[in-house]
């Protein structure tokens, strides 16, 4: 479906958590992002030259607060707006104070009201002039998010018709990956069915399977949780590794992904909804795998996991 506006990329991810100092150390020290401000209870981390592709806020409760994608331009913002205020969604502003405590130009948050998830568009995060260098591995950007809905069509409609959406591959009732076009990449965001929804993974994207091979021994090493992998995800043709935050929380690291033209790309596939199309090399997803907690604001939450990792969902 086309939209008014076009979108940059996957710009970052806002996540609650219960101890942000004990997050803070997790995501730096482990992940390997760089922390570049912390203050009154907020996190900025980055893995690019933006000023932040994490926000950790200390929270009550564990979750997903938002997901935010930047926009092409100041222009395609407005288009946005006032596309979502002709849906009749109700798109709020984001206030110049807050604009200016993220770093980032003009943008607005709406909901997407089947799931309850807080998307933020907005254009013109704030470029650092020192480069990210990483350390722990080399990151080259945050890759995708991935939650649960508990009206999964219904999601995946408003998410293509609304968001503007493209879908890359399903599987089949289980999952659709997203990707925001015109970025290339297979997906920045994905959607299966849940009981109630619920936040499932965030993903960095590294540059090398050493980063992958290293990050294995690393995490079993600080005696973190590795809830499934490493294995090769088919749709995306990724090697994948997943692993639990302090909080219990789903991360991924991923080491390639499928790119696809602007204009005259291939159709999405319908993958058959069994173990091979999420994984070859036979890894099996951990219980815990994508139980991280709720969408903030959203009116069904339920410690569910989004797709049922038993049928191999969610990527
Ligand atoms: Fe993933």
């Amino acid at each position: 479906m086309t939209v008014p506006f076009r979108y940059s990329k996957l710009a970052y991810a806002a996540l609650n958590v219960t101890d942000l100092k004990r997050s803070v150390a997790f995501y730096r020290d482990i992940v390997g992002l760089d922390l570049v401000e912390e203050a009154g209870g907020v996190a900025f981390l980055r893995c690019s030259r933006d000023h932040h592709n994490i926000v950790l806020y200390q929270s009550p409760a564990r979750g997903l607060k938002r997901v935010a994608f930047e926009l092409e331009s100041g222009h395609d913002v407005e288009a946005a707006f006032a596309h979502f205020a002709a849906l009749g969604m109700a798109p709020e502003r984001i206030t110049d104070a807050e604009s200016a405590q993220l770093r980032q130009q003009d943008g607005f948050r709406v909901r997407e009201r089947h799931s309850g998830l807080l998307i933020e568009l907005f254009a013109g995060a704030r470029q650092l002039a020192r480069p990210f260098v990483p350390t722990q591995a080399d990151i080259a950007r945050i890759g995708h998010v991935v939650i649960g809905s508990a009206d999964f069509p219904s999601s995946l409609d408003a998410l293509v018709r609304d968001f503007g959406f493209r879908v890359s591959d399903h599987i089949e009732d289980r999952i659709a990956f997203l990707r925001c076009h015109p970025n290339p990449f297979h997906h920045t965001f994905a959607v299966g069915p849940a009981a109630g929804s619920n936040f499932h993974h965030v993903n960095f994207m590294v540059t090398d399977i050493d980063d992958i091979g290293r990050a294995l021994y690393r995490i079993k090493k600080n005696d973190i949780k590795v809830v499934y992998g490493p294995g090769r995800h088919p749709p995306s043709n990724s090697v994948f590794f997943y692993f639990l935050d302090p909080d219990g929380m789903t991360v991924e690291y991923s080491f390639g992904m499928e790119e696809f033209p602007e204009d005259d790309a291939r159709q999405p596939r319908w993958l058959e909804p069994v173990p091979e199309s999420l994984d070859t090399w036979g890894a099996v997803p951990d219980p815990l795998f994508g139980r991280s907690g709720p969408l903030e604001g959203a009116l069904c939450n339920a410690e569910e996991p989004a797709p049922r990792s038993a049928a191999g969902v969610a990527v």
